[in-house]
């Protein structure tokens, strides 16, 4: 596993390119066994590389940027039993240097959910995702589909600006109680880890309302509003059609449910995809044709 840090050493990238195609996992860092899982699915579609990068411009006024867990030695360590071919990980002033000043604004996908709560985030991931791509140039990139809206707006942006990548979105990875892994869980102490469990038990509660037939948007986004009780702040409980990210008022096709709530010090969200039909629910992806 080769550790790259400048533009030259990108030139690494191209030997690897002459054998198999090359899937990039976009990372922050503070690996956890969800990243392992997005390279496990890149390793399925040719060489994988991984970047670490903590970016600054994702992140608003209060927010965690500071605190945000940054330890490349022990994600080097996570890393070294899979295969990955490469780790990329720039330092601030190649990703933005002196006198670099276009960004990239969502599209209407960036409205709303985590781009209404948090002003100018996806203006931040599109922009370092547009140079990542563009220094490595990968066929394949892969993004956890915990990051649901995320994911969209990329493939927004690589539909409407015509990057040659293809977008693979993997599935959440949860602790044995349901807890969707994210780097922002080493935030929380004992109770309030018992307590951010209102999020995950919030979709499902949510599931199984739509599983017994209730097909109200207003209904379903009523249950997981009042299952998140147990949080500091609820910042929003949605229900959005996929791909486009509109309010339906029916549960009908392929829905998002969306959930964010603040427990003590740590912003979380989680949501679950469901392919609903008149006869069947069941969990979906978002850039798939359907079930995964
Ligand atoms: O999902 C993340 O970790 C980040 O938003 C990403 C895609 C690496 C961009 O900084």
């Amino acid at each position: 596993m080769r550790v790259l840090h400048t533009r030259d050493d990108l030139r690494f990238l191209d030997e690897l390119k002459r054998k198999r195609p090359l899937v990039l996992v976009p990372t922050m860092g503070a690996l956890h066994e969800g990243h392992l899982s997005l390279v496990r699915e890149a390793e399925r579609y040719g060489a994988v590389v991984a970047t670490i990068f903590v970016n600054p411009t994702q992140f608003g006024p209060g927010e965690d940027y500071d605190a945000y867990p940054r330890d490349l030695e022990s994600d080097l360590e996570r890393l070294r039993p899979l295969n990955v071919e490469a780790v990329f990980a720039p330092p601030v002033s190649l990703m933005y240097p002196e006198g670099s000043g276009v960004s990239i604004q969502p599209g209407s996908r960036g409205l709303g959910l985590c781009g209404g709560d948090r002003p100018g985030h996806f203006a931040g991931v599109l922009t370092v995702v547009a140079k990542l791509f563009g220094l490595t140039r990968p066929e394949i990139a892969v993004f956890g589909r915990k990051d649901a809206q995320q994911c969209l707006v990329i493939d927004q942006m690589v539909r409407d600006l015509e990057f040659p990548v293809r977008l693979i979105d993997a599935p959440t990875i949860r602790e044995g109680d349901g807890l969707a892994m994210s780097s922002r869980n080493r935030y929380l102490d004992a109770e309030e880890r018992s307590r951010a469990l209102c999020l995950s038990q919030a979709l499902r509660e949510a599931e199984r309302l739509v599983a017994g037939g209730e097909r109200s948007a207003g209904k379903v986004r009523q249950r997981m509003w009042d299952h998140l009780s147990p949080a500091d702040e609820i910042r929003y409980a949605e229900i959005r059609s996929v791909p486009d990210l509109q309010e339906p008022e029916r549960m009908e096709g392929r829905i998002l449910l969306a959930v964010s709530a603040q427990v003590g010090p740590a912003r979380l969200i989680d949501n679950l995809v469901l392919e609903i039909s008149d006869d069947a629910v069941r969990e979906g992806s978002l850039l798939g044709d359907g079930e995964r």
